[in-house]
């Protein structure tokens, strides 16, 4: 007996883990500098962490308030209806939850290249085809509507990254909307904003308050430092949010995290802390890597090397993990998620010695 053809599919290459790192190289995790997965490097939010410890003794029960609770905290936060906020098991469970109820077997999905691998990955395991729209590097990866429009042929979905992983790029709202008037009636364009909280630029979900074919996809992961807990949403428009109830996984959010976000929402001196030392953390790279890098919104900066995954393999050997970009198609470059000043300084000697 066999699974179905998966032939397509491609596993999900995430940034290499500290402590299979140090377990290679034979040294201890807190010898190695780890800028590879744009986890945060501030750490969870302590309101977070003192919700989680409390919550303990109750995860015998399923979620059932904490969900509702954070449902109406994001729905008050966004202005929308609590059910317009789709809950899920971090931002890809997320975009699962979009393509179970958008995705009709066969129907495609629009993606950038280069970009994040999850939409792609989440549409063929719902039977979904995939095609493309480049960013290029000779343009600055700039994004923009019209760009898009001339690679889109009526697919259901498209993605939309702002701000961009891995290149940092933003779409401006207005060329959101252009994109969302220039596509078909049943076209819905998700405005991918995991790193929305990095970024000045105003957020897309003012158009899901507007229309009725723009969704936002958020998460805990990265500026709240809630990776491990796996917690993310949508917000879709209020025409069909019901949908929910009908493709999600029965308590689509834990109880640990359901509480966890419940706090970090209250959490602003950590957010604070947070947005403002990834910001010196960029400026840092900019100013002090010896390659071209590219103006990040987010919380991590995309650099130029010539050999992404010799870089990547040499910087490891001098206990710095960066991300080889090569699987997002940029072999020629590295991903560097920002890092407390020790950490980000370390980075750039290693790297510019590297180079
Ligand atoms: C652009 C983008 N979207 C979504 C996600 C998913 O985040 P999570 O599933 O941890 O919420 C990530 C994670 O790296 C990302 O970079």
């Amino acid at each position: 007996m066999q699974p179905r053809d998966l032939s397509a599919h491609v596993p999900y290459e995430a940034g290499r883990g500290i402590e299979e790192t140090a377990r290679e190289l034979g040294v201890a995790p807190e010898e190695l500098t780890k800028l590879s997965s744009n986890e945060s490097a501030w750490g969870p939010s302590p309101k977070a962490v003192v919700a989680i410890r409390e919550a303990a003794t109750s995860v015998h029960a399923y979620p059932k308030a904490s969900h509702t609770d954070l449902t109406a905290k994001l729905a008050d936060q966004f202005d929308v209806a609590d059910d317009q906020v789709w809950l899920a098991n971090g931002g890809d469970g997320a975009l699962d939850y979009l393509a179970r109820a958008l995705l009709a077997p066969g129907e495609a999905v629009l993606v950038s290249d280069p970009g994040f691998a999850y939409y792609a990955m989440s549409a063929r395991f719902h039977h979904g085809r995939v095609r493309s729209y480049p960013l290029s590097k000779s343009d600055g990866f700039t994004q923009r509507a019209d760009n898009v429009l001339e690679h889109y042929d009526g697919e259901r979905v498209v993605y939309v990254t702002s701000p961009h992983n891995p290149t940092g790029t933003e779409m401006p709202l207005s060329e959101v909307a252009a994109l969302a008037d220039g596509t078909d009636e049943e076209t819905l364009v998700v405005v991918d904003e995991a790193y929305a909280e990095f970024s000045e630029s105003p957020s897309a979900v003012e158009l899901v308050r507007e229309r009725d074919d723009v969704a936002v996809l958020r998460t805990f992961s990265k500026v709240y430092g809630l990776a491990g807990c796996r917690l993310g949403y949508a917000l879709v428009p209020e025409d069909w949010a019901d949908a929910y109830a009908r493709v999600n996984t029965p308590f689509a959010a834990s109880e640990l995290a359901c509480r966890a976000g419940i706090a970090a929402l209250d959490d602003e001196e950590h957010v604070r802390k947070t947005v403002e030392g990834s910001r010196e953390a960029c400026e840092y790279m900019y100013d002090n890597l010896d390659c071209r890098t590219f103006e990040s919104h987010g919380n991590f900066v995309l650099a130029e090397v010539g050999d992404g995954t010799r870089v990547f393999e040499a910087a490891k050997r001098e206990g710095v993990i960066v991300r080889d970009t090569t699987s997002f198609g940029l072999p020629e470059c590295v991903r560097i998620t920002c890092g407390t000043p020790a950490m980000t300084e370390r980075a750039v000697d290693v790297l510019n010695e590297v180079v």
